[in-house]
């Protein structure tokens, strides 16, 4: 059966000239790569007086990320992007300072709290799917219903269920920021910061309505007088111990937010959509879910049982990676392979390349989750599939990731098929993070 073709950006002919290459990338960056980027091992830009390093390879990336980190801060352009809504949380802190934030976090994330979590999950989706019955067959916006599940189980998870209110309102703000903020051209040709980019203004009254909720949000809890064993929880001990600063518990809280539920969402939109242009694979998802569960409510104990489940959710990844680039300055000189990197220079390690690399992934554009068997994925390189990030700096959400979307997975397709409006464009654009332009229509029918 010949797979119909999926959804890709543009493949210019060759790397657009500079000034071109900046519009493109404030629209979507994944769209300026030419076929050679998708193959060659690094793809080097001159913007200015600036460089950019494209590194398409397992053990460049293996390099960046964990042998040479030490070299490497994330860019300025992201620190300016972010930290108006992400101040100097884990994502956008360096140094000492990420060293500590990431320790004091660390322990919510151990695999045995995860597994914990994992009827919280189930529930979270069960109560979500109840508004499915009502819509049965008419047209749905499936990002923002997948959305809507992985902000109740961060909520309920990561803050408890009494700060409803408040997550809800940061979950705006923070789709609000996405959607203004873009890297501006004066980034590029090393305008001081003081000069005003677009959306700045914007961004910072977005960062300054987050302070509020998330003051709200802890005069709440503190109210309660008790203490809770979530996120919130941590990190209010943390305070009190004075190991943080109230100024960095408001930017841990919308770190993990903002990091923990929109990637999710959006990898379990994107399998959808794949799941659609290939019935086979449902079908056999189906069949495993069915024989595994016999109709009762997945547990975390189920995963381990669901392999299909994994593989088609790290399928989904390889094709669509939320996270689609990774952005690097480097402090000193380096060298990959031949290229010498000057000290200052950006280094991208990029999963989208790096999951579409041909030299590594045999027919790298179809959807095949046979990909990720134990047979097959035998032999390849660790750094080949980097959904996640690497090294010191690695997804510290990556495990209860990837409980949530097979739990998510396996409690929707028990009782549920979501097909896509066919005539509805689908167009994969990169922001911060990988979304479909113009979101993803769906319908869902009762199995
Ligand atoms: C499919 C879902 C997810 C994907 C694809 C993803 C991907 C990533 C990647 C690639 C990084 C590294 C960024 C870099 O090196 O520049 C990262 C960092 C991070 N992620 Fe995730 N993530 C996901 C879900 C989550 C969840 C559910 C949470 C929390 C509940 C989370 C919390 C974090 C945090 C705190 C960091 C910063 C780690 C640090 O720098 O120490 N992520 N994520």
């Amino acid at each position: 059966m010949i797979e119909p073709a999926l959804a890709s950006p543009p493949r210019p002919p060759r790397l657009p000239s500079p000034l071109k290459f900046l519009r493109a990338l404030q629209d979507s960056f994944i769209s300026v790569w030419p076929d050679a980027a998708y193959s060659n091992p690094i793809t080097a830009i001159r913007i200015g007086t600036r460089r950019m390093f494209v590194a398409n390879s397992p053990a460049f990336a293996k390099h960046v990320l964990l042998d040479n980190a030490g070299n490497y801060h994330k860019t300025p352009v992201a620190r300016r992007l972010l930290a108006p809504a992400l101040g100097q949380g884990l994502l956008t802190a360096e140094d000492d300072t990420w060293k500590r934030h990431r320790q004091i976090v660390a322990p919510m994330f151990a695999p045995r709290r995860i597994a914990a979590l994992g009827e919280a999950i189930v529930d979270e989706t069960t109560r979500y799917l109840a508004h499915w019955q009502g819509l049965e067959g008419a047209p749905f916006d499936l990002t923002e219903a997948m959305a809507a599940i992985t902000l109740g189980i961060i909520t309920r998870t990561m803050f408890s269920a009494d700060s409803q209110e408040e997550t809800a309102t940061i979950a705006a703000d923070m789709d609000r920021y996405q959607r203004i903020l873009r890297p501006s051209l004066l980034d590029f040709i090393g305008a001081p910061d003081w000069l005003p980019r677009p959306g700045t203004r914007a961004a910072q009254r977005i960062g300054d309505d987050l302070t509020e909720t998330i003051a709200r949000m802890i005069v709440r809890r503190r109210a309660l007088g008790e203490d809770r064993d979530d996120l919130l929880g941590l990190l209010l001990a943390a305070v009190d111990r004075g190991d943080l600063t109230a100024r960095e518990i408001r930017d841990e809280i919308a770190t993990v937010f903002t990091a923990g539920h929109e990637t999710t969402a959006m990898t379990l939109g994107w399998l959808f959509y794949l799941l659609d242009r290939r019935p086979e694979v449902e079908t056999r998802l189906l069949a495993e879910i069915d024989t595994v569960l016999e109709r009762r409510p997945a547990t975390a104990a189920d995963i381990d049982r669901l392999p299909y489940a994994r593989m088609v959710i790290d399928e989904a990844m390889r094709l669509y990676p939320p996270a689609h680039s990774m952005t690097r300055f480097a402090l000193g000189p380096d060298q990959l392979g031949d290229v010498a990197i000057p000290a200052h220079s950006v280094v991208v390690v990029s999963p989208w390349l790096i999951h579409r690399n041909p030299a590594l992934w045999p027919d790298p554009d179809s959807f095949d989750p046979e990909r990720f068997s134990p047979a097959r994925s035998e032999g390849r390189a660790r750094y080949s599939f980097i959904p996640f990030g690497a090294g010191p700096r690695i997804c510290l959400g990556a495990g209860f990731a990837i409980t949530e979307a097979v739990l998510v997975l396996a409690t929707i397709l028990q009782h549920w098929r979501v097909r896509m409006v066919p005539e509805h464009p689908v167009e994969p654009i990169a922001l911060i993070t990988l979304r479909p332009r113009y979101g993803l229509r769906a319908t869902a029918l009762l199995r």
